[in-house]
C-alpha cells in the first residue's frame, strides 16, 4: 500500500517511520510513504501556500491551486480516494482503518489550524478525517496516526493477522491487562489466577477485566455492543463489586 502525504512541514515526519513495525514495512516494502512538499507546488517566487481569507477573520488559509496541483501529479489513477485530516471529519477508528487498508493507495492532505479553502473539501476529496475531538495545529500528527493504524491491516506487517483482528476494538471492549516478570515488585503483586494454569479459568478472568475497564473508562462502548448473557451477569456482578469505584469516577 502506498501512502501519499501532502504537507507544508515535510520536516516533521523526518524521524517517525523510522522505528519498529512501521519500519520494518517499508523496509520490506509492503507499504510505502511519500511526502510531498506542498511548496513544491507553487508557481511564484514566494512559494506562497496560504492567504488571508476572504471575509475577513484571524489567520491564514491555505490556498487550494497547489493542493490541486498537487493531488493531480501524485494520483496514479482517478479511484485513489483523497482525504483531508481535519477536526471536522469523520472520526477514525479501527473499522475507517480497516477500510483504508484495503486501498492500493490512498493520499492525505495535512491541513492546518485556521483552515483550508472550502473549494478543496467541497471538490478535491473523497472525505474528512478527524483523529478525535480536539484540535490540532496541523494535520500533520494525524496523518502520523492513520498511517500507522492503517498499516497495521496490511498483510504481513504485524507477525500474525489473528493479533490485529482480536485486538480490543473490534471485540468492542477494552483490554484486558497484560503482566509479565517480576512477579513481585516491590509488594505489586501478579493476580494469582494468571499462575493457576487453568486456561478457563483466566479466559473468564480476563473477559471480567475487560469488562470492567470498558464500563469503568469507555461505557459508551458497552452501549453500541450486544453482551452475550455470560458478559450480562458478569457485568451485573462487576457492578455491585465497584459500585463505590464508579461514583467516585462520575
Ligand atoms: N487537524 C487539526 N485537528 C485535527 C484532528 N483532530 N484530526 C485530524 N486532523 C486535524
Amino acid at each position: 500500500m502506498r501512502f501519499d502525504i501532502i504537507t507544508i512541514f515535510p520536516g516533521m515526519f523526518g524521524s517517525v517511520f523510522s522505528g519498529g513495525v512501521v519500519k520494518k514495512a517499508l523496509e520490506k516494502g509492503l507499504i510505502e510513504v511519500h511526502v510531498h512538499d506542498l511548496r513544491d507546488f507553487t508557481h511564484d517566487k514566494h512559494k506562497q501556500v496560504d492567504d488571508r481569507p476572504f471575509g475577513g477573520s484571524q489567520g491564514m488559509v491555505l490556498k487550494l491551486e497547489p493542493i490541486f496541483a498537487a493531488v493531480k501529479e501524485i494520483k496514479s489513477r482517478e479511484e485513489v480516494p483523497v482525504y483531508l485530516l481535519s477536526p471536522q471529519g469523520r472520526k477514525f477508528d479501527f473499522n475507517f482503518a480497516e477500510e483504508l487498508a484495503r486501498q492500493p493507495q490512498i493520499i492525505l492532505i495535512c491541513g492546518r489550524y485556521e483552515g483550508v479553502d472550502e473549494r478543496v473539501t467541497q471538490h478535491l476529496v473523497t472525505g474528512e478525517i478527524s483523529i478525535g475531538d480536539y484540535v490540532l495545529t496541523g494535520g500533520e500528527p494525524a496523518a502520523i496516526v492513520v498511517v500507522d493504524a492503517v498499516s497495521r491491516f496490511i498483510r504481513n506487517v504485524v507477525g500474525k493477522m489473528e493479533s490485529v483482528i482480536n485486538d480490543s476494538f473490534l471485540e468492542g471492549l477494552l483490554d484486558f491487562p497484560q503482566f509479565t516478570r517480576p512477579r513481585d515488585f516491590r509488594g505489586m503483586k501478579v493476580p494469582e489466577v494468571l499462575f493457576s494454569g487453568d486456561h478457563k479459568k483466566i479466559g473468564f478472568w480476563r473477559r471480567k477485566k475487560s469488562l470492567e475497564k470498558t464500563w469503568l473508562i469507555r461505557p459508551d462502548l458497552l452501549k453500541s455492543r450486544k453482551l452475550s448473557s455470560e458478559e450480562k451477569k458478569t457485568l451485573e456482578e462487576i457492578k455491585i463489586e465497584k459500585k463505590g469505584k464508579k461514583d467516585d469516577a462520575d
